[in-house]
């Protein structure tokens, strides 16, 4: 088939794809066509206008390092990484709500004691976080693992932090106690931007919007039998509650810091995770 034009190519491109094996990727393929060319019918780019979003995409991958992923970024600003958390989320029940892993997740945190100071003594008003993790019929799970991280006082994760310390400031790995409690101490963190230095800082610029995440802690809980649940807890009363430049603020995840019995000075964040059964395969 020859002669293409804005009436035929669209079905042209989808009949080259009848040969595609794979299932999946066949339906992959003929969905991305349909979108991707109902996306240029509908905005008729210039060639020039074209150039820029080709140019864009470069930059965005040259921006990409094994700590920037910009990718990802753009993802998030987009709303498409809560989608696809969405998606995959759908519990029954009553269990935790998830939102996005973000890019400061460290896989070798340190693992510490109930009741470590995680910040290791930086500056920052004093914080006791504690709470349970409990299956959906409200047992404590003992033993499950909890990954914590947050940003600091000025809204900076340790890995963002010039010094190029060692990645172990504001975050670790706690295990429950035999009644599914957990509690450490560290220091309330920040609003903070997302790294806006790159395309996707100049993409929020030109779409007239702020790259401001509010205030939150990060957890991600496992255990034997159970989903895994990645989820924050965000402070309440924070100016970006309703702006979360990813979309990523849920109600159920709003907590408003409490006080802590003869410690006038340190606030409580208290949370009760629940995780929801493994999900049977095949
Ligand atoms: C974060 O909360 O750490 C985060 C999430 C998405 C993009 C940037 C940062
Ligand atoms: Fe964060």
């Amino acid at each position: 088939m020859r002669n293409f034009n804005e009436d035929n190519i669209t079905q042209a491109v989808l009949s080259r794809l009848s040969g595609c094996k794979d299932d999946r990727t066949r339906a992959i393929s003929e969905a991305l066509v349909r979108h991707l060319h109902a996306f240029v019918k509908e905005i008729e780019p210039s060639e020039a206008e074209w150039a820029r979003a080709i140019d864009f995409l470069t930059r965005t991958g040259q921006m990409c390092s094994d700590t920037r992923q910009e990718f990802i970024l753009l993802s998030d600003t987009l709303g498409v990484s809560m989608l696809v958390d969405a998606i995959n989320h759908r519990f029954a029940g009553r269990s935790t709500e998830t939102t996005v892993l973000g890019p400061f997740y460290v896989e070798e945190a340190q693992d510490l004691p109930l009741g470590a100071d995680i910040s290791h003594d930086a500056d920052g008003p004093p914080l006791l976080v504690r709470g349970t993790v409990r299956d959906q019929r409200g047992e404590p799970i003992a033993g499950a693992l909890i990954e914590t991280w947050h940003a600091d006082d000025e809204g900076l994760y340790d890995v963002q932090c010039s010094t190029g310390r060692a990645a172990l400031d504001m975050r670790a790995r706690f295990r429950t106690d035999d009644n599914g409690r957990f509690w450490f101490r560290s220091i309330v963190p920040a609003a903070y931007p997302i790294p806006n230095d790159g395309p996707v800082g100049k993409m929020l610029d030109a779409q007239g919007r702020h790259p401001y995440r509010p205030a939150h802690v990060h957890f991600k809980l496992s255990a034997p039998g159970f989903e895994t649940i990645v989820t924050h807890v965000f402070l309440d009363g924070d100016r970006y509650l309703d702006s979360d430049v990813v979309f990523g603020v849920k109600d159920a995840l709003i907590e408003r810091l409490g006080s802590v019995d003869d410690e006038p000075d340190t606030a409580l964040l208290a949370y009760d995770f629940v995780l929801p059964d493994q999900h049977r395969q095949g």
